[in-house]
C-alpha cells in the first residue's frame, strides 16, 4: 500500500493517525495532503522552518519577489472557507500571491451551489475540475479528510490543505507556532527542554491540540495546561503526551506558573461551540488573563504567543512589551503557509538554492 489512491475508506477510515500518515505523504516525507499535525515529524518540522526563513528572506528583494511569483504562475487554488477566519484566510491568500499561484474563494455556502442542495463532497470535486489546490476550513470534523480520499481516488487527484477542521485539527497554525518557537529562542539554546503553558479554552480550542502534538518532536518538553475544570484539555491529549514521554502538568493558578514557564500561549474562550446558550458565559474565567501585572511576573526570556483573535485575554498595554511575539507570530503564519504551499508543490528545493543575482 502506498498511496491514498489504493485503499477504500472503509479501510482508510479504520487506521490510527499515525497509519493514515505515510499514505498522506509524498515520496520524500513531505505531506501532499495536509490534514493532521502528526503528519510533521522534526525533519518535516525543520524542512519548513527552514524553508519559511530563506522565504522571508527572498521577498525582500525585487528579484527575489520575481522569482518566487514564478514558481507556480502555473497553478491555481481554491480557498473554501465556511467557518470565519481573518488571519488564516488572508496569510493563506498572500502565501498563493507570493508564488504566483491566482485564487479563487468561497467564504458562504450560500453563494455556490450548496444553497440549491449540492452536497459539500460535490461542491469540492467540483473546485477540483478547476483548481490544482484546495485549502478549506469547516466547521465539519473530518471533511478534510474525506475529500482527501475522494479525490485522491479520482482523476483529479489535487491536494487538500486543512485550514481548521472542527475542534479538533489546525496543523498550520501549529506550524506557524513551532516556527514562532524556534525563531524566539534559536539564540537562547533552541526549543528543546522547554515549558510551554497553555491558558483559557483548551476543551475546544484546536490549536493547543495540534501544537503540543507538534511539541513531542522535540526533546524534554513540559506541558502545562491552565484553564477552569470545564475547559480543561482533553484526556487524549495527555495520554498522548505523557505515552510520548513529556512531562504533563494540569492546573488552575496561572499567576502560580507564569515565572516558571518558558512560552505562555493564551487562547479565547470559544463559545461558539456551546451547546447551551450562555454556557461559556457562566464559567468564571477572571484568573486567565493577562495584563501588565501578569507580565511582570513572567521571566525576562519568556515568550507571550496567542493565535488569535483575541478578546480580553491578553489587555493591549501587553502588545508593546518585547515578550509579546503574537503580531510576530501572525505574520510567521504567511511565511510558513508559503513553505508548506512551495513544498506541497516540491519547490522547495529550488528555494533553498536560489542566489540573488545581485
Ligand atoms: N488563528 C486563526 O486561525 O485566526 P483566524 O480565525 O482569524 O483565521
Amino acid at each position: 500500500m502506498s498511496s491514498l489512491h489504493d485503499i477504500s475508506w472503509a479501510d482508510y477510515s479504520a487506521l490510527s493517525i499515525e497509519g493514515k500518515v505515510p499514505l498522506l505523504a509524498r515520496p520524500d516525507g513531505m505531506p501532499f495532503h495536509t490534514l493532521f499535525a502528526q503528519q510533521f515529524g522534526r525533519k518535516e518540522l525543520d524542512r519548513i522552518c527552514d524553508l519559511a526563513t530563506k522565504i522571508r528572506f527572498i521577498a525582500k528583494s525585487r528579484d527575489g519577489m520575481d522569482f518566487l511569483q514564478g514558481l507556480l504562475s502555473h497553478k491555481r487554488a481554491m480557498i473554501y472557507f465556511t467557518q470565519p477566519s481573518s488571519r488564516t484566510f488572508l496569510s493563506f491568500l498572500s502565501a498563493c500571491q507570493i508564488l504566483g499561484i491566482k485564487t479563487g474563494e468561497v467564504r458562504d455556502a450560500a453563494v455556490s451551489s450548496e444553497f440549491k442542495g449540492e452536497s459539500r463532497e460535490d461542491s469540492i470535486r467540483t473546485f477540483s475540475s478547476y483548481f490544482d489546490l484546495i485549502i478549506m476550513r469547516t466547521q465539519e470534523k473530518g471533511l478534510a479528510e474525506r475529500m482527501a480520499h475522494a479525490l485522491s481516488q479520482s482523476d483529479r487527484p489535487v491536494p487538500i490543505i486543512n485550514a481548521g477542521s472542527g475542534k479538533d485539527q489546525h496543523p498550520t497554525q501549529a506550524l506557524l507556532d513551532i516556527y514562532t518557537l524556534n525563531r524566539s529562542f534559536e539564540k537562547k539554546g533552541g526549543l528543546a527542554n522547554r515549558t510551554v503553558m497553555y491558558v483559557g479554552d483548551l476543551a475546544r480550542g484546536r490549536t493547543v491540540r495540534s501544537l503540543s502534538n507538534l511539541l513531542t518532536n522535540y526533546e524534554g518538553m513540559r506541558h502545562v495546561f491552565v484553564a477552569p475544570p470545564q475547559l480543561q484539555i482533553g484526556d487524549d491529549i495527555v495520554a498522548m503526551l505523557k505515552a510520548r514521554g513529556n512531562e504533563v502538568v494540569l492546573s488552575d493558578d496561572m499567576r502560580a506558573w507564569l515565572p516558571r514557564v518558558d512560552a505562555v500561549y493564551m487562547t479565547r474562550i470559544q463559545d461558539e461551540w456551546d451547546a447551551t446558550k450562555g454556557e461559556s458565559a457562566r464559567i468564571d474565567t477572571s484568573r486567565f488573563k493577562i495584563g501588565a501585572a501578569e507580565m511582570a511576573l513572567m521571566g525576562a526570556n519568556a515568550i507571550l504567543m496567542h493565535p488569535l483573535p483575541r478578546r480580553d485575554e491578553i489587555s493591549t498595554d501587553c502588545d508593546s512589551d518585547p515578550r509579546a511575539k503574537y503580531w510576530r507570530q501572525m505574520r510567521n503564519g504567511m511565511w510558513v503557509r508559503t513553505a508548506l504551499i512551495a513544498a506541497t508543490f516540491d519547490c522547495d528545493d529550488m528555494i533553498l538554492a536560489w542566489r540573488s543575482r545581485q
